[in-house]
């Protein structure tokens, strides 16, 4: 029998992907428990995390399992990605051959592992991740790569049926925001077919110069029609885009044209700052009160300010709740 990675959602039938949230809303309700006694999880984080980590943690804990974490650099050997390399340089192993020994020793590996420089088109095909699920025996799960955070994505699309019932022809508006560095696209592309994916009206607000891949700007526009939504367009006026919009998900991303080249990028971002949801321009949305989404960790007044997040219709710390729940589920889908 072939294993079964989760490296996309797109990657689940659409089917698959809704009985895992309809799993995620019975364990939350206190409905199941047990199933992975005895089952091991590894989770290399090539990056730092807080959410990914305890929640994942928790998840093997709560259904009789136990995980592993291991910090490549830091706590284990620093690993070599590239095919090939001759490695008489800083990196002790190849993730080939940790991918193989983890496989042996875990019945699921988690990888986190952002971009590392060089150009867009060298990495925009999350070849570590997918290296990876190639090498390992077991199930891999991505735990955010360059592209997709896949994780984040199920909490999303639980939380927005959560806080809008039935999210179907209700917008959702993504918001780029200013941030002191060019981080991944992985988050607003995931979050944007998470609302996708519920059938929502989608606008993409961003400056200038901070589209999308557009392979991403195509696929949410695709899944977007096949589950009776819209995407509406593209706008690069935060305080156009908010109006009429029932959900606001705040993110910064870096402009993928200058990826790799941060002092040209750094320029490009250059008097942005203005791009921060505000509590005006919160009233400005359906209501006045949109719910405001964020994967976190956020910048608290850069990217949104106190008053937004602390106010009634944050949905930030349910997200990050519900990252436990669809995990959990995910986990009981991919070892029971
Ligand atoms: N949202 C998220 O993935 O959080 P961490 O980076 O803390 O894991």
């Amino acid at each position: 029998m072939t294993k079964r990675d989760f490296i996309t959602v797109e990657d689940w039938t659409p089917e698959q992907v809704d009985a895992l949230l309809a799993l995620a809303v019975r364990i939350k309700r206190g409905e199941v428990s047990g199933g992975l006694e005895r089952k091991v999880m590894a989770m290399v984080f090539m990056d730092p995390s807080l959410r990914t980590r305890t929640s994942f943690e928790t998840a093997m804990f709560l259904h009789g399992g136990h995980a592993v974490v291991l910090e490549p650099g830091k706590s284990s050997w620093s690993l070599e990605t590239e095919a090939g390399a001759v490695m008489d340089g800083a990196t002790v192993e190849h993730i080939k051959d940790a991918a193989r020994v983890l496989g042996r020793y875990a019945d699921v590996v988690g990888v986190r592992s952002f971009p590392r420089g060089g150009d867009w088109a060298s990495v925009r095909d999350d070849r570590i991740v997918r290296d990876f699920a190639r090498f390992c025996e077991k199930p891999v799960i991505n735990m955010e790569s360059t592209r997709r955070h896949p994780c984040q994505q199920l909490a999303d699309a639980m939380t927005l049926r959560e806080r809008l019932g039935d999210p179907r022809g209700q917008r959702f508006v993504l918001m780029w925001a200013w941030h002191p560095k060019a981080l991944p696209t992985a988050v607003p592309a995931s979050a944007a077919l998470a609302a996708a994916h519920q059938g929502m009206e989608i606008v993409i607000a961003r400056p200038e110069g901070y589209e999308l891949d557009p392979d991403d700007t195509a696929l949410i526009r695709k899944i977007a029609q096949e589950r009776g939504g819209e995407f509406v367009h593209i706008m690069n006026d935060p305080d156009e885009a908010l109006v009429g919009a029932d959900v606001v998900y705040v993110k910064s991303w870096g402009a993928v044209k200058q990826f790799g080249r941060l002092e040209e990028e750094a320029l490009l971002r250059q008097g942005l700052r203005d791009w921060r949801l505000t509590a005006p321009r919160l009233k400005s949305t359906r209501g006045g009160g949109a719910t405001v989404m964020h994967c976190l960790p956020v910048r608290r007044n850069v990217e949104i300010d106190d008053a937004v997040l602390d106010g009634p219709t944050s949905a930030v710390v349910d997200e990050a709740e519900n990252r436990l729940h669809v995990q959990r589920a995910l986990l009981l889908e991919l070892l029971r």
